[in-house]
C-alpha cells in the first residue's frame, strides 16, 4: 500500500510517500518522495517559534511540499484533458482557517490527477494546536478530494519508529523496550510491552531538554535553535580542555523515580551568568558543563529504567537525540557496561522531525484509518500522550 504522510506539529513542514509491501512490522518499506520545509531560518529571527507565524508558514508550504513529495515518486501527473472540476465549496469550509491554502489547493487538482496512494497519515498530536491543524484539515481536504481514508498518528510514536527503522525495515526488536523520547517539547521515558502497548514511567515536571538546551543557549546569547549551538560549543570545550567556571547541578539524579526537572538547571546557568561579562571560555565552559549535566541525568534515569523492567532495547528519539555527546556517551555507556542491551538511535536526518516516521507509524495503525464522512472524529490535540 502507498501512504501519504503530512507533518506539521512544530516548525517542519513535511509531506512523504511511503510505500509498505507486507504487514507492520515485518513490511518492506519503500521511501518514494519526501519533501521538507525548515522554518528555522524564520523563527531564528523572533527568537523562538510563535505558533501564529509558523502556521501561516505550514500554509504557505503544504501545497509545494506535496507537489514536491508527489514529483519525486514521479507521481505528479497531469490531467487528461477532460477532468472533472474539483467541488470547491466543502473545501473552502474545511480550509476556512487556512486562508490561502484552499485556493493554492484548487489550482494543484485542477492541474494534476488523483494519486495512487491508498491512506493519508497525518499528526494529529502532540504540538503546536494551530499548526497541527493546518496538517489535519490539509489532510481531511484531500481526503474529500480523492476518497481516501485519514489514519491520525501520534507524533511521539512517529520519533520512536523514526529511531529504529534502517530505510527499508524495522528490526525485530526484543520486549520489553525502553523509550527515551527527548526533543523540544518533551522528555520522557516509555515502557513498550509490545507495539501498539506503551506506558509512560517518567517525564519532565517542568522544561522538556531541547526547552532547555534552547533557553541556555538565549542567556549565552546564542541563536535559536540552541541545541546544535550548545552541542559546538561543548565539543570546543572538550577539544581544548576548558573547564566551567562554576558546577551546575544534576537534577534529580538520586530521585529515584523516572522524572526529570530541568528548570533548576536553566535557572543555575541564570545565576552564574548574570552581572558578568563572559569570555569565550567562560561560554564554552558553561555549555560543556550543561550538556554534561544534562547528559548524566539522562542516562542514569535510563539505565535505571532498563536494569528495572529487565529490558534489553533501548531507543532513544526526538530531536535531541541529534546531539554527538549525548549519542556517544550512550553508545559508549551500554557498549561496556550492560553489551547485553541493543541501542538505537536515529541517524541525524531522522531525529528531527520529518514526515517518513508519520507514514511508518500510519502503516502499523492503518486499520484505524477513517472514511471521509466520519473525518470530525480527528481533532487537534496539543497535549496528546503516548501511554498513560
Ligand atoms: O523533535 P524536534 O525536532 O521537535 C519537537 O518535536 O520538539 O526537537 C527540537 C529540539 C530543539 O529544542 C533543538 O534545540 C533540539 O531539539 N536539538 C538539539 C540538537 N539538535 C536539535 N539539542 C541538543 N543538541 C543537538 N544537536
Ligand atoms: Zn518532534
Amino acid at each position: 500500500m502507498r501512504i501519504l504522510s503530512i507533518e506539521t506539529s512544530c516548525d517542519e513542514t513535511a509531506v512523504s510517500i511511503v510505500e509498505a509491501t507486507g504487514t507492520f512490522p515485518h513490511a518492506n518499506y519503500k521511501v518514494l518522495g519526501n519533501s521538507l520545509f525548515s522554518q528555522i531560518d524564520i523563527h531564528r529571527e523572533y527568537g523562538g517559534v510563535f505558533p501564529a507565524v509558523a502556521k501561516r508558514e505550514h500554509v504557505k508550504t503544504l501545497v509545494p511540499m506535496l507537489m514536491r513529495a508527489l514529483k519525486d515518486a514521479a507521481m505528479l501527473l497531469p490531467h487528461e484533458e477532460d477532468s472533472a472540476t474539483p467541488r470547491t465549496e466543502e473545501l473552502y469550509t474545511l480550509l476556512t482557517r487556512e486562508e490561502g491554502l484552499a485556493d493554492a489547493l484548487i489550482h494543484f487538482l485542477l492541474q494534476y490527477e488523483k494519486p495512487d496512494v491508498d491512506l493519508i497519515a497525518v499528526t494529529h498530536g502532540p504540538g503546536l494546536e494551530p499548526t497541527l491543524w493546518v496538517g489535519i484539515n490539509f489532510a481531511k481536504a484531500l481526503s474529500y478530494a480523492w476518497g481516501i481514508p485519514v489514519v491520525p498518528i501520534n507524533h511521539m510514536e512517529g520519533h520512536i519508529l523514526a529511531s529504529i527503522f534502517d530505510g527499508h525495515t524495522i528490526p525485530d526488536l526484543v520486549f520489553p523496550a525502553v523509550s527515551l523520547l527527548i526533543s523540544g517539547g518533551h522528555t520522557e521515558l516509555i515502557l513498550i510491552r509490545e507495539w501498539g502497548e506503551y506506558a509512560r514511567i517518567g517525564e519532565t515536571r517542568d522544561d522538556a531538554v531541547g526547552e532547555a538546551f534552547d533557553k541556555t543557549a538565549r542567556m549565552l546569547g546564542l541563536p535559536y535553535p540552541g541545541g546544535p549551538e550548545i552541542s559546538n560549543l561543548a565539543r570546543d570545550a572538550r577539544k581544548n580542555q576548558v573547564e566551567s567556571f562554576v558546577q551546575l547541578p544534576r537534577p534529580m539524579l538520586e530521585s529515584g523515580d523516572y522524572d526529570f526537572s530541568f528548570s533548576g538547571l536553566k535557572t543555575a546557568v541564570r545565576y552564574a551568568v548574570q552581572d558578568k561579562t563572559l569570555s569565550h571560555n567562560d561560554k564554552i565552559g558553561i555549555a560543556r558543563e550543561f550538556e554534561e549535566a544534562v547528559t548524566a541525568v539522562l542516562l542514569r534515569k535510563t539505565k535505571n529504567a532498563l536494569m528495572e523492567y529487565n529490558a534489553q532495547t533501548l531507543i532513544v528519539g526526538g530531536g535531541v537525540s541529534a546531539n554527538t555527546y549525548i549519542r556517544e556517551t550512550f553508545k559508549e555507556f551500554f557498549w561496556k557496561e550492560y553489551p547485553m542491551v541493543t541501542v538505537y538511535l536515529p541517524p541525524r536526518n531522522m531525529s528531527t522531525d520529518n514526515s517518513i516516521m508519520i507514514a511508518l507509524v500510519g502503516h502499523a495503525k492503518k486499520d484505524m484509518a477513517l472514511s471521509y464522512d466520519r473525518l470530525s472524529e480527528i481533532k487537534a490535540d496539543g497535549n496528546l500522550e503516548l501511554g498513560v
